[in-house]
């Protein structure tokens, strides 16, 4: 599963629906789509990254309805929580495309019309059922119970005439591509995920909306009456924002560099309706589809629908932005699901920021203000040299590249912070702090090594937290990130270079105290000879009469085998009458210190459990002895 670097790395994200604010599931997929890109510009590739909105559609007109606004007022307002998020992700975005605007609207119905004149378009009846959360059509066969298959939620039967897409057409070629091209859908599982769906004949696709039932939309070119089915008018956002029809030229040399980050719930929307609406428009298909898991919380999707979503502005404001990109790319296997929690986060922020990389920084800076006059010390001719150490970073450069080429984010983070972690042992086994009194010029050369090493690390770590890395290659006196990879070079720091690093760059956070559910019960362990001094006897009422001026309790005489039946106080009139109990057996306490209750001298307690309704009182499963003992 790698390719090649040459031509231009097109990436894009899903455009998001303005139905709602970001959540860190979208602030995921943009970040990832980010930091691919970044690491591309530093293996030196021509890279173009573009992210946008979905404006149009049920959803978004709806969101609108309720807030009282058009769906233009709606979309101008919310596309800016997206738009206004992602400088302070620090995502690198060279575009940003809403599918309002006329360079988008225009392309769609310049489509549109050539599918239209070429017949692949046409006038027919349409009989399902909508489901407005996912914006996709179902046949009643596909239903689950009759709700959405893929979200559960309800569905709108439809019946009117509407525009088809022949996308059956295209079921045999867009097999065959996927077959002689095994990771144009990544990863794997994602591949035979589509190809089992493409194994049921393909349908036609719906298109169009009646502008009687939908307005919002763009209106078809051919009837005016109709406005074009969102997924067909979100689609072409990846083309028309790179010059589709209107600059060839450019659009041929992005477009043949198209890779498509998406969440795996929107796979089929990608991986089928898209390329066959390529396949009929004659564009050539993306390079790649890559399909990431889902951000879960407590084992289920995060979701706006589900309303169990993390913001990603409140963890940028906590702990800042680069430990939320490190955590979000050190923490998902690209593919995979992952939970998402503020504990693993902290776990993460404290372990691999804060302890080995943070600790290093700060280590070696606040010595070097100290000992070696606060500039880089020179690398002393004749001392020795931890060969060891610099292979490993000369090496490091071309795994991280072969990993993020196979789309191993995760692994490639890993195998940076495995260098910071052999520079925190080099400095443990060179001791300058300790060496630095008997040979100055070996603590130097030893000093010097580490920060070559961490420059290296913080380098190649710069496209997932760019901030930081920025940061701290000044504070130990480094040049600035390198543009391409193929520059950083061993040695290249300069000796008497200033070093600076005024306080710690992760600063340690401790986790959130969460009040723990008191386990039930709370009771402290007893003894068995405790338990055993409880004496538990079955009786059988055998009179109950309601006592005067309490409408809580009955007056019971009880069988309990013994020569008399004993008198019970107890508070049950509420959930009982003293006919239902009369002739019943039920658990009593025999032992207990007889107690006046009314005035009444109660001899025995009934057990009962309590809850919100009342009590309700225990009685055997078959009838006892009266007397019978409990254990
Ligand atoms: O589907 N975990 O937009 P959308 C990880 N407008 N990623 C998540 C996620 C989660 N829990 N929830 C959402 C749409 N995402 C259409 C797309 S493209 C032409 C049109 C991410 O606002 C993930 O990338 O529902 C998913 O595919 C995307 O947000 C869906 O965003
Ligand atoms: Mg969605």
């Amino acid at each position: 599963m790698t390719e090649s670097l040459d031509g231009v790395f097109y990436i894009t994200t899903p455009i998001y629906y303005v139905n709602d604010r970001p959540h860190i599931g979208h602030g995921y997929c943009t970040v990832l789509a980010d930091v691919l890109a970044r690491y591309h510009r530093l293996f030196g590739q021509e890279t173009y990254f573009l992210t946008g909105t979905d404006e149009h559609g049920q959803k978004v007109q709806e969101a609108a309805t309720k807030r009282g606004m058009t769906p233009q007022e709606h979309a101008d307002d919310m596309h800016r929580h997206f738009k206004d998020l992602w400088p302070t992700l620090h995502v690198s975005n060279d575009d940003f495309i809403r599918t309002t605007e006329p360079r988008h609207t225009r392309v769609v119905q310049k489509a549109l019309q050539q599918l239209w004149d070429k017949g692949l378009i046409y006038r027919g009846e349409y009989e399902g059922f909508y489901s407005p959360r996912v914006e996709k059509f179902f046949t009643e066969d596909e239903l689950v119970d009759g709700k959405c298959p893929e979200t559960g939620g309800e569905v709108n039967r439809i019946q009117e005439a509407n525009y088809f897409f022949k996308m059956s057409l295209y079921q045999d070629a867009l097999i065959k591509h996927i077959n002689e091209n095994p990771d144009f859908i990544r990863p794997e599982s994602r591949k035979n995920e589509v190809l089992g769906f493409l194994k049921k004949p393909l349908q036609d696709l719906c298109i169009s909306r009646p502008k009687a039932r939908l307005s919002w939309g763009i209106p078809l070119p051919f009837d005016p009456d109709f406005v074009t089915y969102v997924w067909f008018d979100a689609l072409l956002n990846y083309c028309s924002a790179i010059g589709l029809y209107s600059d060839d030229q450019r659009f041929e040399k992005l477009w043949s560099g198209a890779h498509h980050l998406i969440g795996k719930d929107i796979l089929t929307t990608h991986s089928v309706y898209w390329t066959t609406m390529l396949m009929a428009l004659e564009i050539p298909l993306p390079k790649h589809i890559i399909a990431h898991g889902w951000w879960l919380i407590d084992r289920s999707k995060m979701s706006k629908s589900l309303g169990n979503v993390v913001d990603p502005m409140a963890m940028k404001d906590k702990y800042g932005v680069d430990s939320l990109r490190y955590f979000l790319m050190r923490e998902m296997v690209v593919g995979l699901d992952a939970d998402f929690s503020e504990e693993a986060f902290l776990k993460r922020h404290n372990f691999d920021l804060a302890n080995d990389l943070g600790n290093l920084a700060n280590r070696l800076a606040k010595f070097i203000a100290r000992s070696m006059g606060g500039v880089v010390p020179t690398l002393a001719e004749g001392t020795e040299f931890d060969d060891d150490l610099r292979q490993m970073a000369q090496e490091l450069p071309a795994k991280v590249r072969q990993l993020i080429l196979e789309l191993k984010v995760d692994a490639a983070v890993e195998a940076i912070m495995n260098l910071v972690r052999r520079v925190n042992r080099y400095v443990a086994e060179t001791e300058p702090f300790k060496v630095i009194k008997t040979d100055p010029a070996k603590a130097g050369t030893a000093v010097y090594n580490a920060l070559e090493g961490l420059r290296f690390a913080l380098n190649l770590l710069s496209p997932v937290m760019p901030g930081k890395c920025d940061e701290l290659l000044g504070a130990i006196g480094a040049p600035p990130v390198v543009s391409r990879l193929e520059d950083l070079k061993w040695g290249d720091l300069k000796a008497g270079a200033a070093v600076n690093l005024p306080e710690a760059p992760f600063p340690r956070h401790e986790l959130p105290k969460v009040e723990e559910k008191p386990k039930k019960p709370e009771t402290p362990l007893i003894k068995f000879d405790h338990f055993a001094a409880v004496d538990l006897r079955v009786g059988t009422v055998l009179t109950a009469t309601a006592v005067e001026k309490s409408d809580k309790l009955l007056l019971l005489s009880v069988d309990l085998g013994e020569p008399e039946p004993r008198t019970v106080v107890s508070g049950i009139a509420k959930e009982y009458s003293p006919e239902a109990i009369v002739g019943k057996q039920f658990v009593f306490v025999v032992n207990l210190e007889p107690r006046k209750i009314f005035g009444i001298l109660s001899e025995a307690m009934v057990l009962a459990g309590h809850d919100d309704d009342g009590l309700a009182i225990f009685s055997p499963l078959r009838p006892l002895p009266a007397g019978a003992k409990i254990s």
